[in-house]
């Protein structure tokens, strides 16, 4: 019989070589006349499901949430930076991009895996924290540069209540609330942040869709939840950079005296 050449890749996202291109299985005229969301787009895509609507409706809602938070952040303010030394769009907004990571924006899968494996492994929000602080660990999801107690963050109030009234269970998120009682009793900025209430509403949604637990590990190792804070801010990123080429703004140079300047000598070493 005839013997297939094997090829060199295999994909599993779309596939554009009929008139219609396909969005994992679903035809793009489907997904434009019956007017799909960019969260149902984002489940065919990057989850391989027709999710129900409220789990559709809370992913497009991540990513407004996230979409800015103001110019001092570390990702548009590297950005306008960018901007301002004359770089083009794409590069000042993948400067931006590039500080997304475990301190700011990118702790939503390690949110998701710490207080998945503390919750599945039946233990207490004082054992996570006690053993997350003896394994030297800063509980992902936990911390506010700006927001505490005293200043709560709307965004993450949002993300609970839509939560609260849309998802059919919220066991990881009610977990997380347990732990963020004890990390604010230490002090009133170690709230749970907009990273780790979308990691752990992510697992909640991803449980009660019906993925298996094999699936929700592969989804988080290979760092989709973090995609979202990405995806999502991207918008914010990209309007920080037209805002600094509308305004004409020039070459940022960081003032002397905000740096505390300790060059000293050089150690004599050897010899
Ligand atoms: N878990 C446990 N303890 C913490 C955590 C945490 N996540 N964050 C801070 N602490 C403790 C520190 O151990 C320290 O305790 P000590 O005084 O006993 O030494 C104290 O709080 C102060 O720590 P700092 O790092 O100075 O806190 P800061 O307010 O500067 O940090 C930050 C804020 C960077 C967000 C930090 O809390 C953190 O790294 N959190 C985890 C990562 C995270 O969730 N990032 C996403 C933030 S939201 C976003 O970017 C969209
Ligand atoms: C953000 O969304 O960029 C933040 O929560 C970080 C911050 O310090 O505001």
């Amino acid at each position: 019989g005839t013997v297939r050449r094997p090829t060199n890749f295999i994909c599993t996202v779309s596939d554009e070589r009929g008139e219609d291109v396909l969005y994992g299985g679903v035809p793009l005229t489907e997904v434009i006349e019956k007017n799909y969301s960019l969260g149902e787009v984002i489940g065919l895509l990057w989850l391989k499901c027709k999710l129900p609507k409220w789990a559709s409706n809370f992913i497009e809602m991540c990513l407004k949430i996230v979409a800015d938070h103001g110019p001092c952040v570390s990702g548009a303010h590297n950005a306008i930076v960018t901007a301002r030394a004359g770089k083009d769009l794409i590069s000042s907004l993948v400067s931006g991009l590039l500080t997304i990571g475990p301190r700011f924006g990118g702790a939503i899968d390690g949110a998701a895996y710490y207080f998945r494996k503390f919750y599945n492994e039946n233990k207490t929000s004082r054992q996570m924290v006690d053993e997350m602080k003896a394994a030297g660990i800063l509980i992902p999801g936990i911390g506010h540069r700006i927001k505490s107690v005293r200043n709560p963050d709307k965004r993450v109030e949002l993300l609970k209540n839509y939560a609260k009234t849309q998802f059919p269970q919220t066991r990881y998120l009610n977990f997380a609330l347990e732990v963020e009682k004890i990390t604010t009793a230490k002090r009133g900025n170690l709230i749970l942040n907009v990273d780790g209430c979308i990691g752990v509403l992510f697992v909640d949604m991803l449980n009660s869709c019906g993925f298996s637990s094999e699936e929700i590990d592969e989804i988080i190792e290979a760092g989709t939840l973090n995609a979202i804070f990405v995806l999502g801010r991207s918008m914010g990123i990209i309007a920080h950079v037209l805002d600094q080429k509308r305004l004409k703004s020039g070459l940022y140079r960081h003032p002397w005296d905000d740096v505390l300047f300790r060059v000293e000598p050089p150690k004599v070493i050897g010899g």
